[in-house]
């Protein structure tokens, strides 16, 4: 270089660099909201999904996190939920690994844990609090109606007939004039023992109603009488401490049963409900569903899932949920197929995507569906622990999350393999 050859120091806003260096640079998401962790090309990065949303980058704060196994999607979503803390957001956990304990005692709340027979009912018929959102009003009934809808599709193992349909819709009617807030017992009762003006006004009689409704029925006994007996069976146990900042449903006794997804459904309804009827006025607040995948397996429920998904601005909710692969949304149907649509549904409900490591060839396949670069795509069976791939609105980031000293032993589900408990 000849001596005295300077090029003048050039400033720029981050802005006008986004656009000049678009990738190389980009601009961030601005400062409002809690640390995450390093932007790996260059910078922190700052992130909240409702101060997005009411800037209008996000037109929805629901996420969902992607990652093969040990790749730190419950470290990110248990420190993320701590720093959120600070803004005095509150956040409900399903929890199906039991390891949201050590996040509940820093919060100094307890974990509510299901086992069967156990001392704690939940309803998961309870009511969800109406509201508007979109001009679409969050009608209760339709939930209640769409749950057992679900709950039984999973147990059968296939979608509803229009005759078991129409026979789970009129039970759950003749629950509700026995009862404001019904039971899923009752409902069963009701499949079992119709009533015969029901049965008239779908120009059908009792005999025939009651075969419509018979294998549902028996389906659903399973939670109401047979091994899952004692936990979404009955009136919500009285005396819950629902009003701490964190709500922590543990579900680790449950999670080697093959009815896990169905369980996990029932106890995400009846967070719904209770999240929106305990709902303070201008808080927001988080619903985290780890290991969501159980949910999805079933065609039906992640139905109910997306449906309820799609309502949650109303209520200040952002929804949060944690899948393996990219498979569990994409692969499970043909092209065109109802599985890919309600992919399809449930990614245009979910704005922000946090990819973790994926084998190669699961980028590729979803790449389409998620609107990934080729480099993108290279990229992701790349990627190292505690990094991924975010992807806010249109705009992608690379992130190391960042685990501070303290928030160590929240995240440390490693200890359990090299230190005897
Ligand atoms: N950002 C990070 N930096 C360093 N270590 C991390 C980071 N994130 C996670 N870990 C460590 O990786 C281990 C696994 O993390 P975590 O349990 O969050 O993974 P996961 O993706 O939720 O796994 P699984 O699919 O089994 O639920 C933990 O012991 C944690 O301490
Ligand atoms: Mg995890």
């Amino acid at each position: 270089m000849r001596a005295g050859f300077k090029v003048p120091a050039h400033s720029v806003t981050t802005r006008n660099l986004g656009a000049a260096y678009p990738l190389v640079a980009e601009a961030g998401l601005g400062h409002r909201g809690v640390l995450v962790g390093h932007d790996l090309l260059g910078g922190s990065f700052v992130y909240d999904p409702f101060e997005l949303y009411a800037a209008g980058v996000l037109s929805n704060p629901n996420m969902i996190v992607f990652g093969q196994i040990g790749r730190g999607k419950s470290s990110l979503l248990k420190t993320f939920l701590w720093r959120q803390a600070v803004f005095g957001r509150r956040a409900w956990v399903v929890d199906p690994k039991g390891e949201y304990a050590g996040l509940a005692r820093l919060w100094g709340v307890r974990p509510v844990a299901l086992r069967p027979g156990g001392e704690v009912r939940l309803n998961p018929l309870d009511p969800v609090a109406a509201r508007r959102a979109d001009g679409i009003l969050d009608d209760p009934d339709r939930r209640q109606c769409e749950l057992l809808a679900s709950l039984a599709s999973a147990c059968l193992g296939r979608p509803l007939q229009p005759r078991e349909r129409a026979a789970v819709d009129l039970a759950l009617a003749s629950a509700k004039a026995a009862r404001a807030v019904p039971t899923l017992p009752q409902v069963v009762e009701a499949l079992l023992d119709p009533d015969a003006g029901a049965a008239a006004g779908i120009s059908t009689d009792r005999e025939r109603l009651l075969e419509d409704g018979r294998d549902v029925a028996l389906e659903l006994r399973r939670l109401v009488a047979g091994d899952l007996r004692g936990m979404f069976d009955g009136p919500t146990t009285h005396g819950l401490d629902l009003s701490g900042p964190l709500v922590v449903l543990d579900l680790s006794a449950l999670y080697a049963s093959s009815a896990l997804g169905v369980l996990m459904t029932c106890a995400t309804a009846w967070l719904q409900a209770a999240l929106t009827q305990q709902r303070r006025r201008g808080a927001f607040a988080f619903l985290v569903v780890d290991e969501a995948w159980a949910i999805l397996a079933n065609l039906g429920v992640a139905r109910w899932l997306q449906a309820s998904w799609k309502l949650s601005r109303a209520h200040g909710v952002a929804n949060v949920a944690v899948l393996h692969r990219l498979s569990d949304l994409s692969a499970v149907g043909p092209v065109g197929s109802e599985q890919v649509g309600l992919a399809e549904g449930l990614l245009s409900d979910s704005e922000t995507l946090v990819l973790y490591a994926q084998p190669p060839g699961e980028a590729g396949r979803a790449a389409d569906l998620l609107s990934l670069s080729s480099t993108e795509v290279d990229l992701l069976p790349q990627l190292t622990r505690g990094v991924a791939l975010w992807k806010v609105g249109t705009r992608s980031f690379l992130v190391r999350h960042v685990v501070s000293p303290a928030e160590q032993a929240l995240v440390d589900t490693d200890r359990a393999m090299v230190e005897p408990r």
